[in-house]
């Protein structure tokens, strides 16, 4: 089995269990403790007139949000079965959804061919993917920005692993990461100072960085929602001088 479709079989088994119960999706925050503050964040550095690709969208919570402050917002995804969810659960008119494995740079290479430069979301999809695919992802997400589209991410940070064992240590595990585990879904970690080698200089502008966190619908027992440890990147394609 390829790791694509390692990724397929584990991710479309985790979408097309759903019951669509609230609180069953471990990292589906509401947009506006999600990507609101995302946006606050990246927004100025880009041109809403370009089309945004929510890159790994899940079930478009976020994508349906990001639609209001974009001309045109596509949620793409590995899994038919998310796919499917988002076009039912999170429709808007200048959204659309379709099926896109960020491990083929040739597809996103036709994706480009048909919508020119986009900006790129990311919420919560690098870290899923085995640090051996990690370049093969970022081929495509250069190729998805082009020369003018800004690429938001934002991913675990070297803090989630000891807050995860903490939190499991104190309180087992939260269902809703149970559940992702059963689909065999293990997240390869992806760290902040992993930023310069992933994007190196040579290739991309750092526009941005800092700490953030991935919001959960997992509330303690002592009424706080767990925010897993993550931090934000913002960058853009290094703009060739002209000889
Ligand atoms: C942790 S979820 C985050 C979903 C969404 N970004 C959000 O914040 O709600 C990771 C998502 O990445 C998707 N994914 C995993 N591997 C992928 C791949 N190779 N290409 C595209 N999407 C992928 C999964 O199906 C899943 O929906």
């Amino acid at each position: 089995m390829t790791s694509a479709n390692r990724y397929l079989t584990s991710w479309e088994g985790f979408w097309g269990s759903l019951s669509g119960a609230p609180g069953e999706v471990f990292w589906d925050a509401d947009p506006a403790h999600a990507a609101e503050q995302d946006l606050a964040l990246f927004q100025d550095y880009t041109d809403p007139q370009l089309p945004l690709i929510d890159l790994g969208c899940g079930n478009g919570t976020q994508t349906s949000y990001l639609a209001n402050h974009f001309a045109r917002v596509i949620g793409t995804e590995i899994a038919p079965a998310a796919v499917e969810i988002a076009r039912t659960k999170n429709a808007a008119l200048n959204a659309s959804y379709r099926v896109l494995d960020v491990l083929s740079p040739h597809d996103a290479g036709a994706l480009h061919e048909e919508i020119g430069d986009a900006n790129v979301y990311m919420r919560a999809v690098l870290h899923q993917l085995s640090p051996s695919d990690h370049a093969t992802a970022i081929q495509s997400i250069e190729r998805l920005l082009g020369a003018r589209g800004v690429l938001y991410l934002v991913e675990l940070s070297s803090k989630a692993e000891p807050f995860f064992a903490r939190l499991i240590e104190q309180y087992g595990p939260p269902p809703g990461l149970a559940r992702v585990f059963q689909h065999q879904i293990t997240p390869g970690m992806l760290h902040e100072n992993n930023l310069e080698s992933l994007f190196p200089s040579d290739r991309f502008t750092l526009l941005r960085t800092g700490p953030s966190h991935i919001r959960t619908v997992h509330t303690l027992p002592t009424g706080e929602v767990v925010q897993v440890p993550a931090f934000y990147a913002i960058l853009r394609r290094r703009q060739r001088q002209p000889r």
